[in-house]
């Protein structure tokens, strides 16, 4: 079910960069720097690269991107020679040039004292480069390093074009060839003039930019159609940009064949159940089914206060209730989810065997097997970006595509301890205040996800004459680029102050507001 087309039939006429992974932990920065240039592509791993792959994929160009092994080593990866034998242009970075090297004719050998690590500088060796055109502003140029093993001596047909104190062939080429190897980074955002790398590899490769979001759409609706035929497609909408955008372009291809389901698991955010609900039926005109559940999930979580015990019940009921609604509605072959690139591409394992690891996020999880039903998953081709420019493309107005990330347990995890219809109450208050005044002071979209969590303690305080005995909250609001790591945000004094004030005027319960400084890691975004 998670296999990766070879080629997915509805990107054929696009042209395409195949980016052969060797298991680098930025492999995915190359795919990103590729798609802001509006050129399509897709990583794929050394293993999995045949040559009846390459024929069937048919790239106008290929990069071979860095990795953890070393070339002198026994048994390290290679790619296909096939891959230098299709008179396309080739991209070695890091490990990639490194093999190139090795396969063609040239030598590796482990760097001895001088291995270079993080921020280097590197300086023009030869004549004009067009890969390098526009490149050296100055006499130097700062790069990102990271390799224990160098090139010892080049392949025949090449030359050094850059060089740097630690690695003399930084940049190296066989122009008529059209064969380029880098040492550094150039996918990273420590080598501030990558992209400049990336476009000028792009445009001597011939591609003309033809990766665009009309063009995706216009594809992707009918691959759908293709894929669906007249059958039923069900789609559980979480409110979240994913399911979302996923929802409303599945509507553009197959109408009402689609039934989009929405759960209101009484866990939701202030208002968050009508502003769905609202957008999705009124404005997009999607058909809709709103799912009241709220008695049935806030009983079962009655009394429970075990974090990952809270998730399960969620996670298990919602399949229950989803499974009930798709019944109700006579059935469906197909489930639509909201699937991100970042989520299928295959991570290379070289202990594992020719099996790769396969990473799978599935917003509802379990669902698909239990139903025997088919995925729709019209976005995981897209990052999460790409997302949302699909989504305003789509005419999804920017305040709904812009909207923070939500977890799918909701409150529940931004209620540690047990969960009371009370404390939900209260903490809805609160979360809608501070999400104002974020909003108020221009910040919603600098911040990547902002909440309240209502903390499972009673404080004392003076309001009036009289003393309170209330629950204290936590200001939660950090910067990340995909959540996995994060910074709490740096708001300054005045806005703290004004928010604590806004919350303990207005919400009777909570006398005592904290702002959480922790960074991810160690701490998590969510409180539970
Ligand atoms: P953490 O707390 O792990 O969160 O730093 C990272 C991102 O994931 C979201 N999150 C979840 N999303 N189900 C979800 O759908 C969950 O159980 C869950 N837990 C955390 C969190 O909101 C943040 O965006």
């Amino acid at each position: 079910m998670t296999d990766t087309p070879i080629a997915p039939a509805h990107q054929a006429d696009h042209q395409k960069m195949l980016i052969v992974d060797f298991g680098s932990q930025v492999t995915q920065l190359i795919a990103r720097r590729l798609r802001e240039l509006n050129v399509y592509c897709e990583i794929h791993p050394f293993n999995r690269v045949t040559d009846a792959f390459l024929d069937d994929f048919a790239p106008r160009a290929i990069v071979l991107s860095g990795g953890p092994a070393s070339v002198p080593d026994a048994g390290s990866p290679r790619p296909p020679m096939r891959v230098f034998e299709m008179g396309v242009p080739v991209l070695g970075i890091c490990y990639g040039q490194q093999v190139m090297m090795q396969m063609l004719g040239g030598e590796v050998v482990r760097t001895a004292g001088t291995a270079e690590f993080g921020r280097a500088f590197i300086e023009p060796a030869a004549d004009r480069l067009e890969l390098l055109h526009g490149w050296f502003h100055g006499a130097r140029e700062q790069v990102w390093m990271s390799h224990g093993d160098h090139v010892s001596k080049l392949a025949p047909g090449f030359a050094p074009y850059a060089t740097s104190p630690g690695a003399p062939f930084a940049v190296v080429a066989d122009p008529d060839r059209r064969f380029f190897g880098m040492q550094f980074h150039p996918e990273v955002h420590h080598t501030p003039n990558g992209p400049k790398l990336f476009e000028n590899f792009c445009a001597l490769a011939g591609f003309t930019g033809d990766w665009t979001m009309g063009a995706y759409r216009e594809q992707a609706i009918a691959a759908i159609r293709e894929q669906v035929g007249d059958a039923r497609v069900i789609c559980a909408l979480s409110g979240g940009v994913d399911s979302s955008v996923a929802a409303v372009l599945i509507h553009e291809a197959i109408g009402d064949q689609l039934t989009c389901v929405f759960v209101d698991h009484g866990l939701l955010r202030k208002d968050e159940a009508a502003e769905v609900t609202g957008m999705f039926r009124d404005h997009m005109n999607l058909p809709l089914v709103v799912a009241d559940e709220s008695e049935l999930f806030l009983g079962k979580l009655e009394g429970v206060s075990d974090p990952e015990t809270k998730r399960k019940i969620i996670g298990g009921l919602f399949i229950d209730v989803f499974d009930k609604h798709a019944k109700e509605i006579g059935g469906a072959e197909f489930l639509a989810q909201g699937t991100l690139y970042p989520d299928v591409i295959e991570s290379v394992s070289f202990s594992g065997g020719p099996s790769v690891t396969i990473k799978s996020h599935h917003n509802v999880g379990g669902l698909p097997e239990k139903m025997g039903m088919k995925l729709v998953e019209p976005l995981r081709e897209l990052f999460k970006d790409e997302v949302r420019a699909l989504g305003r493309e789509l005419g999804l107005p920017d305040r709904f595509i812009g909207r923070h990330p939500f977890p799918g347990p909701g409150l529940a995890i931004r209620c540690p301890g047990e969960i009371t219809r009370e404390k939900l109450d209260i903490l809805r208050e609160a979360d809608a205040i501070f999400i104002d005044q974020i909003r108020k002071h221009g910040l919603y979209d600098t911040i990547w996800q902002a909440f309240v969590a209502i903390l499972p303690v009673r404080t004392v305080g003076v309001m009036g004459d009289g003393r309170t005995y209330d629950f204290a909250c936590a200001l939660r609001a950090v910067t990340s680029v995909d959540g996995m790591t994060a910074d709490y945000y740096p708001f300054d004094h005045d806005f703290l102050g004004e928010t604590a004030t806004r919350i303990i005027n207005s919400v009777p319960g909570i006398n005592r507001v904290t702002y959480d400084i922790t960074s991810k890691p160690p701490g998590t975004i969510e409180w539970e």
